[in-house]
């Protein structure tokens, strides 16, 4: 947030910003980039990107002056211009040990701090989940002149924002192989379970099976009894529906039970990748309901190609945001949408927290109510199906 009485807070009359993507890539960070280049420029500002997250200030060659050539249609694209990286933490930064050859995690931070300076930048706008608006969070404590965040992430789960672009497209994708997915397991009266992205939260999950029409649901904010997803799969056979659509959010897991995980992190990439639930749960509902049942995980698919009209505005909204707000004056902060206004939030806001889906209202009482099963006791409570 702006600070008042902060020396570093003056109205911006010319200033040298870097932008930076880090983390996962989200359909929409071509369009922030263009969005903060473009107004920047129309200040008079000088814009620079940062390749690969941090990386660009650590090698030659690593900046990329972003003019009006650079950013030129690129507002449509998936993907970054600029690159990102999963394991370029600059407090864990991979570096090469020459004693044995093999990278090692080393504390790069106070480096990037001193180059960051050195360059001659004014300020930082960070696009990035959690993970990246923390770590920026962190360089401007520990000297970086300003930083603005810009939230990011297909999965919706950044605190502090209604929502996050890259969010919308994900759901859009998912929706369509949901339709598709329908015609096939009708056809051949089928179980299909279907593996979508989101990590500990069930956006995608619970969004995307509304609108792709799931008899069942499962996310991490509820956890599942198999016997209960089961019972919805034969009750539908009882009424004549021979085939079901099970949606599943990677990170969904059974009562008492645990998330799967495919791989555990590493030193670089502390976290795990999450995998395999549709799998698991395929294999337990062909036991339960002895139904032919197949299992699919659309996986990156989700993140890849262009944004959807909707994450396109919102990424120009708050590409837009961040620049104005470093006009205004502000030292630090997130851009974030609250009840369709573009606000600033601390810059920490995002910190360790997960948004997660309410269970209790919205969109989940939607689905109960038009009874898809949820994997809990509750199922079917107001319709069948
Ligand atoms: O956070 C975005 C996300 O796509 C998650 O939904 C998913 O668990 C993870 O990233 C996958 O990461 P990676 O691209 O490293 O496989």
């Amino acid at each position: 947030m702006g600070r008042g009485g902060d020396p570093r807070r003056r109205m911006a009359s010319k200033l040298k910003i870097a932008i930076n993507t880090g983390g996962g890539d989200a359909p929409g960070l071509n369009a922030v980039i263009r969005a903060a280049t473009l107004s920047a420029i129309g200040l008079g500002w000088e814009v620079w990107g940062i390749k690969s997250g941090y990386r660009g200030l650590f090698e030659p060659e690593g900046m990329i002056r972003l003019d009006r050539d650079a950013v030129r249609g690129i507002g449509h694209l998936g993907g970054t211009i600029l690159g990102t990286a999963n394991r370029g933490d600059p407090f864990h930064y991979p570096t090469l040990n020459p004693a044995t050859g093999k990278l090692e995690p080393a504390d790069r931070s106070v480096e990037l701090v001193d180059r960051f300076k050195a360059a001659g930048f004014d300020a930082l706008v960070a696009i990035g989940g959690d993970g990246s608006l923390t770590i920026a969070k962190r360089l401007l404590d520990m000297g970086l002149p300003r930083v603005i965040g810009v939230p990011k992430t297909i999965d919706n789960d950044v605190a502090g924002t209604d929502v996050t672009f890259g969010f919308d497209t994900a759901v859009t994708i998912a929706t369509e192989a949901l339709d598709r997915l329908h015609t096939t397991t009708e056809a051949h009266e089928r179980v299909m379970v279907v593996e979508v992205m989101g990590r500990h939260a069930g956006w995608i999950g619970i969004t995307a099976g509304l609108a792709g029409g799931a008899d069942a649901i499962l996310i991490p904010e509820i956890p599942y009894s198999i016997d209960v997803v089961a019972s919805k799969v034969l009750q539908r056979e009882r009424r004549g529906r021979k085939f079901s659509i099970i949606v599943t959010a990677e990170g969904a897991k059974p009562l008492g039970g645990e998330m799967a995980i495919k791989s555990a992190g590493d030193e670089f990439r502390r976290v795990e990748v999450l995998g395999g639930i549709a799998e698991r749960v395929a294999k337990q509902i062909g036991q339960l309901t002895g139904k032919e049942t197949r299992s699919m995980v659309l996986g990156h698919l989700q993140r890849g190609g262009g944004p959807s009209s909707a994450d396109r505005v919102l990424a120009l909204r708050f590409g837009t945001s961040a620049i104005a707000r470093l006009a205004d004056g502000a030292v630090s902060g997130m851009v974030g949408l609250r009840d369709n206004d573009v606000v600033l939030l601390p810059l920490d806001e995002a910190a360790g927290k997960t948004r997660l889906v309410p269970t209790d209202k919205g969109i989940v009482m939607t689905a109960r109510r038009i009874g898809i099963c949820l994997g809990d006791e509750e199922e079917g409570s107001f319709a069948g199906g």
